[in-house]
């Protein structure tokens, strides 16, 4: 008497494999907590908490005190808690402050609307998302304490919660205090009026790793809560079926067994497709009508439950879960789709996967990758890093040999496009992840990241015609310089032409062109063949007829293009060079110079000379004398200035935690 009228409709579809599946025997179906399995998870919402109370407020009427101390059983586990905020219409002017405090380190995500909150919390919640105020203090770890504490800071609290295991809650602020009372806590305390919080079962058994899959399996739920004493209560259901692997083939034969005070009304919304349902109270199912459908009395222990699935030809209990009381149930089922066959293949461990996405979202946070010139550049404040629980010990780029290096206040690298495995897309999209290492974790943590490379021309002067060796800053005169020049722009499969290229000396009021719209300016200059349609070769011989050693001046190239997806765009690329001119050695004096300093010692030897006469002449007295030199002045240093100007900027300095 497992179905009401409405569930025909859900067997039509299934009538054929009802047919072959073959009651199967499951001999080897021991229950085991699936704490760690990925393919049975129970998730459930209830306003009951460990403890809790409600009181009259802090003395200040404009503020609300909310005292929330998150329990967890592995403390060890870092962990994310969603933390969703709801205000009241009529209080959005009041000031609200959470204090929280929990014994595991986590992080809060906070989601509330434009509202006045603040967080006092300890050093364990370290990372608060959410664009609300964060606090730290030393608070208290046991409830009792943490009360008092917070009743004799305030003066009063509104609220006080314990919560054990919550990995979500909802709250609700702005409302009047109903209670005039002191805030004394109570166990097992039902929080409706502020809180509800999602839980996910600690208490689900499951035969899936004892035997193999006989091709169909019972769900059992036992929702322990006694109804209030007058009506019903809802509970909504979900069962979810993702799969790990392939597209749904075969679905499996499903029995629900939901077992609950005969007053409980089931609201099930989502099912499988083949599901046949044992109920004890009421229930409607969404999909196929809204009419109350009539259950039946199932036994009050759980070897009776697992004897009504048996007695159903389902032997195979793939999840058995006691819940202390919920609002909204749901059951996550993972199922290995591929293939015909129905084998439970054991998934691979799950590796911290919390620690993991923590540490991912804080990188992501922090964003602390640049494109700047021809380069990716990185820098991770550890400042960001110490709300890892786990240190990190090496961050490197995709290539592992391109290694960050501890500044003491960041992790930095600075790695030119071409190196570190850095791919380059349309030009100017780099592509690379930061691969991090820590030691709490089996494996590295990846984070991808991208940015787009400033659109530039790149200049390199070289002495020789291959391009190869070291690229050097300096234009000898009567020589020939080879000029290469990198188009570093978001076109890619345009050739671009190189218009104008000229050399500006300062003190010379017109630029000395070497080309001019594409065509070299004398014979001294030459376009060379370029080796890729995003490099220009030319060459030029810079000649000079003046006295002069060295001279800075600036090199410059220009190209502007006219497209139709961009219209016309011009780039400009310049490098500081020294012109040398080797025929006048540099370290020699001008004439006029050296006949100065000449001039000058011999007036200093002939005023000495004067004065030491008169000294000698007027006292007598015997004077020593110093030698006396007139060392020349050095000469004149030739700076010579190459820097590229790029304006520094440190990632992650901005506060981009928000
Ligand atoms: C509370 O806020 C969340 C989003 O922050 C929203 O989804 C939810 O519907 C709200 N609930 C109530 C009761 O206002
Ligand atoms: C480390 O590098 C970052 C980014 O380049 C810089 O802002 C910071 O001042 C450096 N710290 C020290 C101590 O040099």
């Amino acid at each position: 008497m497992e179905s009401g009228g409405g569930l025909a409709a859900l067997f039509l579809a299934c009538c054929g494999l009802m047919a072959r599946a073959s009651p199967v025997s499951v001999p080897g179906c021991t229950l085991e907590p699936v704490r760690n399995d990925q393919r049975v998870k129970v998730f459930y919402t209830t306003s009951r908490v460990t403890s809790g109370c409600v009181g009259r407020g802090p003395t200040d009427p404009n503020l609300e005190i909310h005292v929330l101390n998150l329990r967890y059983r592995d403390p060890v586990k870092p962990r994310e808690i969603k933390f969703n905020v709801n205000v009241t219409a009529a209080k959005e002017k009041r000031k609200t402050v959470f204090v929280v405090n929990s014994n595991a380190f986590s992080v809060l995500d906070v989601n509330a609307e434009d509202h006045h909150l603040a967080f006092l919390t300890t050093k364990h919640i370290l990372f608060i998302k959410g664009p609300n105020k964060e606090n730290t203090t030393d608070l208290p770890l046991s409830s009792e304490e943490l009360l008092n504490w917070a009743k004799a800071y305030y003066g009063g609290v509104t609220s006080f919660t314990e919560l054990e295991d919550s990995q979500k809650i909802q709250f609700q602020v702005g409302r009047e205090p109903n209670s005039f009372e002191e805030c004394i806590p109570e166990s097992n305390f039902n929080a409706e009026q502020y809180l509800e919080a999602e839980f996910a079962s600690d208490n689900t058994k499951s035969c899936l790793g004892s035997t193999e899959h006989p091709g169909r399996e019972a769900h059992i739920m036992w929702l322990q809560q006694n109804p209030p004493d007058s009506g019903t209560q809802a509970v909504d259901l979900n069962i979810k079926v993702t799969c790990s692997d392939g597209n749904p083939a075969n679905e499996l034969s499903t029995l629900l067994v939901l077992k609950s005070h005969e007053k409980m009304l089931w609201n099930i919304d989502q099912t499988p497709v083949l599901v046949k349902f044992l109920v004890s109270g009421k229930y409607s199912l969404k999909k196929v009508a809204s009419n109350l459908i009539n259950g039946i009395a199932l036994p009050d222990s759980k070897d009776g439950l697992i004897q009504e699935a048996l007695g159903k030809d389902f032997a195979f209990i793939a999840s058995y879960t006691e819940i202390p009381s919920a609002k909204s149930i749901t059951l996550e089922l993972v199922r290995v789709c591929a293939g015909k066959k129905t084998e439970v293949t054991t998934p691979p461990q799950r590796k911290v996967p919390e620690l993991t996405n923590m540490v991912k979202e804080l990188i992501r946070l922090c964003h602390p990758w640049r494109c700047i010139d021809n380069s990716i550049e990185i820098a991770v404040p550890k400042s960001h890093l110490q709300a890892s629980p786990s240190p990190i010990t090496e961050i490197t780029l995709r290539d592992p040999t391109c290694r960050a290096t501890d500044n003491m206040t960041h992790f930095v690298l600075k790695s030119i496009v071409d190196h570190c495995s850095t791919q380059l897309e349309g030009g100017i999209h780099a592509k690379n992840q930061l691969v991090l290492t820590l030691p709490l974790l089996p494996d590295k943590v990846t984070v991808p990241f991208e940015c787009d490379l400033p659109e530039k021309l790149f200049l390199h002067l070289y002495q020789t015609p291959d391009f190869r060796s070291a690229s050097t800053t300096t234009v000898e005169v009567n020589k020939v310089t080879y000029v290469q020049v990198s188009f570093q722009i978001a076109e890619e499969n345009h050739p671009l032409p190189l218009q104008d290229c000229f050399l500006q000396i300062p003190g010379q009021t017109s630029p000395q062109m070497l080309i001019h719209s594409g065509i070299p300016t004398s014979y001294s200059v030459e376009i060379l063949n370029s080796p890729s349609i995003k490099t220009r070769h030319f060459s030029f011989i810079y000649k000079a007829e003046e006295q002069w050693s060295t001279l800075p001046a600036t090199l410059v190239c220009q190209v502007h293009l006219e497209t139709q997806l961009h219209g016309h765009r011009s780039y400009e690329g310049s490098t500081e060079v020294t012109l040398k001119n080797p025929t006048f050695p540099s370290h020699s004096l001008r004439i006029g110079t050296v006949l100065g300093i000449t001039f000058g010692a011999f007036l200093i030897g002939v005023m000495l000379t004067a004065a030491l006469w008169y000294i000698y002449s007027h006292t007598r007295l015997t004077v020593k004398m110093q030698p006396v030199s007139a060392n020349p002045p050095a000469s004149e240093s030739s700076s010579t200035n190459h820097s590229i100007g790029s304006t520094q900027s440190t990632p992650c300095s901005t506060g981009s935690m928000a």
